[in-house]
């Protein structure tokens, strides 16, 4: 019997681990690349979803977290820390378990969706809530690292960026060449910087004839990269990506240039009717960052900014369970009318007597 193949056994050639590393993994990657006909349809333009939600703890942190939690392993490491909106530490708390460490995680107090601090907490880490926003925690993160026998695993550590690329091979392997056009939400500016890795990668290599455009989209209050300075009080209700300070806005401006492409803004309404429209039309559950990249694509189109015609894909980067007080928030009471258990009541109920 062998293991679900995680990003390390398909993609070992093209990723910087040590022979004598143990691989530490829970299956990540192999996430489904839907075709969206109505988000197609809005855009004029054939559109495909990367579910990153589908990874195991709910996000595409999963792809670097296995690598970094197997090069912690490996290098005898007893304890790892990260700074997190919530994703994260989910992630590393995770894989930490699964490698028999100890995990630290610095969250901005009172600013994680539930289900992520839910998932540190059973997973058994030490959530420390830091009375601060994610860039001190960030800070601190590095702090603890340097002057403590604990191993940094936030993409400032270079191996969780090159986990994440596999996302963007999995995208060649599957349409068969690069898109016209990448799309995808913007924090702390990491998966940006992987996925034009793995892009370039692959096609200097010739396996994809092309590099697509990055279009990255940050919450119009935690917009750093678009305003050109960092946001000292970031706020948005897309809280995976409330970050005033990104630790890779230089890869991430590189990316948008080396491409050709662009890093806008969009406002939170756009981000939760975005978000609304992957559930209630295309079937897919995302949390409100995840959907700030169809925000963006849906809001370009609109302005006209968006040539029809082009291949897309847009990566939807973690899971609508993970912050389901967001997703129910106004829209009033949750709609859970109580009936009598009567067939025509419940027809009645469901519009369907004539
Ligand atoms: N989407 C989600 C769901 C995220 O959790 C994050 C980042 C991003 C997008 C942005 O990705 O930072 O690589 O530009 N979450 C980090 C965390 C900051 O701590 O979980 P990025």
């Amino acid at each position: 019997l062998r293991a679900t193949a995680g990003v390390i056994s398909r993609y070992r050639a093209w990723l910087p681990l040590a022979d004598t590393d143990p691989v530490i993994t829970l299956g990540e990657g192999s996430t489904p690349l839907v075709l969206a006909e109505r988000l197609s349809d809005e855009l004029g333009c054939e559109t495909w979803v990367k579910v990153e939600g589908a990874n195991p703890t709910g996000s595409f942190k999963d792809r670097g977290m296995t690598l970094a939690l197997s090069a912690a392993a490996g290098s005898g490491a007893k304890a790892v820390v990260c700074a997190s909106t919530g994703n994260t530490s989910a992630s590393a708390s995770a894989y930490a378990s699964k490698a028999g460490l100890e995990t630290i995680v610095l969250l901005p107090a009172g600013r994680i969706a539930t289900g992520k601090l839910a998932q540190a907490i059973v997973h058994g880490a030490r959530v420390v809530q830091v009375d601060g926003n994610f860039d001190d925690c960030l800070e601190l993160a590095r702090k603890l690292s340097h002057d403590y026998p604990v191993a940094l695993v936030n993409s400032v550590n270079p191996i969780r960026i090159e986990g994440q690329k596999t996302a963007a091979f999995e995208i060649v392997d599957v349409l068969g060449d690069a898109p016209d056009l990448h799309v995808l939400p913007v924090g702390n500016a990491g998966n940006i910087t992987a996925y034009w890795r793995g892009y370039t990668q692959y096609h200097a290599a010739g396996i994809a004839s092309r590099t697509p455009r990055m279009w990255g989209f940050q919450a119009a209050g935690a917009a750093p990269l678009v305003l050109g300075h960092p946001v000292l009080d970031p706020e948005t209700v897309a809280t995976a990506i409330r970050i005033g300070n990104p630790a890779s806005a230089a890869q991430a401006i590189a990316a948008r240039d080396e491409s050709g492409g662009l890093i806008d803004m969009v406002t939170d309404e756009q981000i939760l009717a975005a978000q609304s429209f992957l559930a209630a039309r295309e079937g897919i559950f995302v949390e409100p960052a995840s959907a700030a990249g169809v925000a963006g694509l849906l809001a370009k189109r609109r302005t006209g900014e968006l040539e029809p015609g082009q291949q897309i894909t847009v990566t939807v980067t973690g899971h609508g369970l993970k912050d389901i007080d967001t997703a129910l928030a106004g829209r009033g009471p949750v709609r859970a009318e109580v009936v009598s258990p009567d067939l025509t009541a419940v027809a009645a109920v469901c519009g369907l007597l004539a």
